[in-house]
């Protein structure tokens, strides 16, 4: 009996989750705590400490709020409880029931660095971490500008003997020898060979795999550095920083050069690192406007996915404009860049007592304390030598008149203190330089600055820099410079898969670079810099992937990625659909988010998996209108053109109509095939919500597993109007009776690339 009211709670739980998520939640009466409990306390009849915790939740609900509390993890290892959002008088009835021990609010406030992986929700108690023992041996191959052998992400402290398959070696050359590679960084390599044919004479200026850039530095320690404590940006996001597979190991191949960037470097980096026997490839990088046949990285990455290895790749930062992807190759991961819910801070604190929290990043500690704070309306334009000329050393006001980064170095020639800028521009907060003592408020914080200003006789105001906040909400948001879909290269596809964090990523860096400025002439380097792209994106992907593969060594590459799309999460962290900064925070679409920001722990037990082999994708290169030279190009020849189908075997589904179908009904039937990877046998019926004017159907509507690695077919035709040109989209998920697994998939209906 208690059994069966509990898998109807989980169900009613699931449904809540997945498909009210979007509505209005009163949540903001509800906030997270961590539950400890006394698991001896536990009644017989739950199956596991999961049910019984989410019974618990489930009985506390209060009968003011229409959606239930909701359960965010639940703890076996560390301590026994979980972690859930809940109201006060919830909380209250939950001390009452048996088993309780104690309660305390989740800390929204931490000093963790990197702190992604604190947002993704990984710990060492449960999860992703310990089941794949953090990447141990999982090798990341890194496809970039190369590495700074000696940053602390780098050091091979704790970690084991490189594993015996490894093929790789550390090649020698310019400031870079073989005693450089260590158990962490195990193998290096160098391929320059196609700037120098385009140009003999060329003197290339570091002839090793050392990075002179640090774009290679950043990315591979975001996927794989081990534990550097007291990392931070001049003081801010200090904390301990890693990568999200912190006993992985990392081997780099510097195809990227001062001198030149050729396809032909590109290949022979990724072709080496197959060899050499990496598991998976990391390349922050795409090729534009090029065919499939003529893109290195589908090329290489055909050969890599056969192989067994997944490739992990950025969607590109041309956003927030629609088809602009690259990378949008059918047999690799692409990836879009979201924000964290971080935010460098300077506090700002006026004469009055009144306390505002702005942004900054300045990067040192500026005594601004209880200077004379000045409004002029003229002044703050902030926007020329002449309108600061008569400023005193002062906190000016600066309103949002126009460019930010025009205002900061007026203002820095000014004899102006600090200045308080007033914007809400994106461009503002995805950036790591500002280079004079200052805070940006909000147009709202800002009306009330200037209207202090104005009314005191006596104004002040004070600032205290390097401040960090975590927990910040909404977030993620998707970025607004993340390239969109469809994908010029195959729109048949629906492109990017997934997000991850994006924006102001902190991760090692070279050292003698300058990544700060004081002022207009003082430069500054540091180790750690915090720089925004899907080149950030990618890395923690990749990571995720290599925890993946450390957890599920069998898995196919198209089995990773499926886990990684059917449970990425399509809500931020106020349980609303993801925003979009590029359209002024609208609902993110697919178009931009792909199934959304990923969930690394929920990908470690995703239920089904939609698999595909190197045949389905010869098939898939085989319904495209290419010669068989192209094809070719791609897969070597070593499949025929028997069977050709553009209905690719992939966790998500797009249909696109042209201007010749627009205005007329169409439908379009997919067919696909799910592999049961949980633990036993499953039964799993289907959820739809069909993109506005259009009718879903499925069949069969419930997949009954017996066993594992049983595969399931089904199909699902979408019928709808074309109506010119709006995006619309809805999904699909498979959800598990009694049980938490669901597997979704988007559906987008888009105009074709050429409409755009
Ligand atoms: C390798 O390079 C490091 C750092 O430049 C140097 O300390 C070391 O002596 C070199 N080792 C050999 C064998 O050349
Ligand atoms: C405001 O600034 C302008 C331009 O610098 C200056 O001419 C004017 O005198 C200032 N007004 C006040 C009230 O200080
Ligand atoms: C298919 O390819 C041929 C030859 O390259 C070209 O002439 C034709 O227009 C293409 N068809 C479509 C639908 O793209
Ligand atoms: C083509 O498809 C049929 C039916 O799906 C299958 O039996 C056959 O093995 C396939 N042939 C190739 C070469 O993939
Ligand atoms: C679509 O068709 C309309 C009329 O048939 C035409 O005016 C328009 O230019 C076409 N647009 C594109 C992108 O081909």
């Amino acid at each position: 009996m208690g059994l069966v009211k509990v898998s109807f709670l989980l169900c009613a739980w699931l449904f809540f989750m997945v498909f009210h998520g979007s509505l209005t939640l009163a949540d903001d009466e509800r906030s997270s705590y961590i539950v400890h409990m006394d698991k001896s306390f536990m009644p017989k009849a739950f199956a596991s400490h999961e049910h019984w915790y989410m019974s618990a939740i489930e009985s506390v609900k209060s009968t003011s709020h229409a959606y239930g509390p909701t359960l965010i993890y639940t703890y076996d290892n560390a301590f026994h409880g979980f972690s859930a959002l809940l109201s006060k008088n919830e909380l209250q009835t939950l001390e009452k029931s048996s088993g309780f021990v104690s309660a305390y609010s989740d800390r929204t406030v931490t000093l963790d660095t990197t702190h992604t992986f604190e947002f993704l929700s990984l710990n060492p108690a449960t999860g992703l971490w310990p089941a794949s023992n953090y990447g141990k041996d999982v090798i990341i191959g890194v496809i970039d500008t190369g590495v700074w052998p000696e940053s602390a992400s780098y050091k091979d402290d704790g970690m084991t003997a490189v594993p015996s398959r490894w093929k790789g070696t550390c090649e020698e050359g310019q400031e870079f020898n073989a005693s450089l590679c260590n158990l962490k960084l195990i193998g290096a390599r160098y391929f320059n060979k196609g700037v120098i044919a385009k140009n003999p004479d060329v003197k290339i200026s570091m002839n090793s795999a050392r990075d002179s850039m640090g774009h290679g530095t950043h990315t591979s320690s975001t996927a794989g550095g081990n534990y550097v404590e007291g990392a931070s940006f001049f003081g801010y996001a200090l904390g301990t920083a890693r990568g999200m597979a912190p006993r992985s190991r990392v081997a780099m191949y510097k195809v990227l050069w001062d001198e030149g960037r050729y396809a032909s470097d590109v290949l022979a980096g990724m072709d080496q690192a197959v060899a050499d026997g990496v598991d998976i490839i990391s390349i922050s990088m795409g090729f534009d406007d090029v065919p499939l046949y003529e893109d290195p990285i589908a090329i290489a990455s055909f050969g890599a996915m056969e192989k067994g290895v997944l490739v992990s790749s950025s969607a590109g930062n041309e956003g927030p404009r629609t088809a602009t992807l690259h990378n949008g190759i059918p047999w690799v991961l692409t990836v879009a860049a979201g924000s964290i819910d971080r935010y460098f801070a300077g506090t700002l604190s006026l004469g009055n007592g009144l306390v505002i929290t702005g942004w900054t990043v300045f990067p040192a500690r500026a005594k601004i304390r209880n200077l004379p704070l000045l409004y002029n309306k003229t002044m703050s334009l902030c926007d020329s030598d002449e309108v600061l000329s008569g400023a005193p050393s002062a906190v000016i006001v600066c309103s949002d008149t126009g460019s930010f980064s025009s205002q900061l170095y007026y203002i820095s020639r000014s004899n102006v203190a600090a200045a308080i800028f007033i914007t809400d521009s994106p461009d503002v907060f995805k950036s790591q330089l500002f280079s004079y003592p200052g805070v940006v408020v909000n147009p709202k914080d800002g009306a009330v600055v200037i209207k202090y200003a104005r009314s005191s006789s006596e104004p002040l105001a004070s600032i205290k820099f390097q401040q960090t906040f975590v927990g910040t909400k909404p977030a993620p948001a998707v970025a607004d410079y993340s390239s969109r879909g469809p994908s010029p290269s195959y729109p048949g596809i629906l492109k990017p898969d997934i997000m991850a964090p994006g924006t102001l990523v902190l991760a090692s860096w070279i050292p003698y670079d300058s990544v700060a400025y004081i002022g207009n002439n003082i430069e500054l380097s540091s180790d750690f810099n915090p720089i925004s792209g899907t080149s950030m994106s990618c890395p923690h992907a990749s990571g995720l992937a290599a925890l993946l593969k450390g957890a599920h060594p069998d898995w196919s590459p198209a089995a990773i990625r499926s886990a990684m799309m059917t449970t990425a999460n399509p809500l931020d962290n106020t349980h609303n659909s993801i925003q979009d900064i590029g359209t002024g925070f609208k609902s993110a679409t697919p178009l931009a988010m792909g199934s959304g920001h990923v969930d690394p722990n929920r990908a470690l037990n995703p239920g089904l998996v939609y698999d595909a082999t190197a045949q389905d994708y010869a098939n898939l290169l085989c319904s495209m209108n290419f010669t068989q030279n192209q094809i070719n190009a791609i897969t070597r020849a070593s499949y025929n053109c028997m069977n050709k189908s553009s209905d690719l075997n992939y966790p998500s589904f797009i249909t696109l109509y042209t201007n010749q179908t627009s205005g007329r009904t169409l439908q379009q039937t997919f067919y696909r095939t799910v592999t049961n990877v949980g633990d036993a046998a499953a039964t799993y019926k289907v959820k739809v919500t069909a993109p506005k004017g259009s009718i879903i159907t499925v069949l069969p509507d419930t997949l009954m597993f017996q066993k594992k690695n049983e595969k399931k077919s089904y199909t699902m035709t979408i019928n709808f109007k074309a109506v010119t040109p709006a995006v619309t989209h809805g999904s699909l998920v498979w959800i598990e009776k009694n049980s938490k697994n669901t597997v979704r998939s988007p559906i987008v209906i888009s105009p074709a690339v050429d409409m755009w």
